[in-house]
């Protein structure tokens, strides 16, 4: 028997300060909130998230690595590897299932060095700039990928 459809909701440094880093540019909802939006939402959509943080490239890296070995959709907030991760950006190109990268703000409209993303070339697409709602619209996608059949 099978459960619903598990999507990794893989998250890079600092965000686990979310609620006290930055609120005026980040909000004030904390991780832990916005983990369990995710988990919320993605039941909803007939998805289990499985929600994870980390500081460590490599740690994301491996969690990338597991995601392409199962074949998992992955919703991705690589945060400031965004910018310069080429490691990370390799590990995206592995996946065989959606992978939409998501963004709290919207980096385009902030600093010049935010606005290259060295992963956006190997995601499915980008969702940025809607705050906590960004992952909802994130996981939409991934279900609606997933309900089309696409493996990426
Ligand atoms: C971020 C944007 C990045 O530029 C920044 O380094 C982050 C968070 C966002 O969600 O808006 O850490 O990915």
């Amino acid at each position: 028997m099978s459960g619903p459809t598990r999507v990794l909701v893989l998250n890079g440094p600092n965000l686990g300060r979310l609620g006290s880093r930055e609120p005026e540019v980040y909000g004030r909802a904390t991780f832990a909130e916005l983990a369990d939006r995710c988990r919320e939402v993605a039941g909803a959509l007939g998805l289990s998230a499985d929600v994870r943080q980390t500081d460590d490239e490599a740690e994301l890296v491996a969690w990338l690595h597991e995601a392409a070995d199962a074949g998992l959709p992955v919703v991705l907030n690589p945060a400031a590897f965004t910018h310069y991760s080429y490691a990370l950006r390799d590990a995206c190109a592995l996946l065989t299932a959606p992978l939409v990268e998501v963004h709290l703000s919207n980096p385009a409209a902030r600093e010049q060095f935010r606005h290259t993303s060295v992963v956006a070339g190997v995601a499915t697409g980008t969702v940025a700039g809607f705050g906590p709602a960004s992952y909802d619209l994130a996981l939409r996608a991934v279900a609606g990928l997933l309900a089309a059949g696409s493996g990426a």
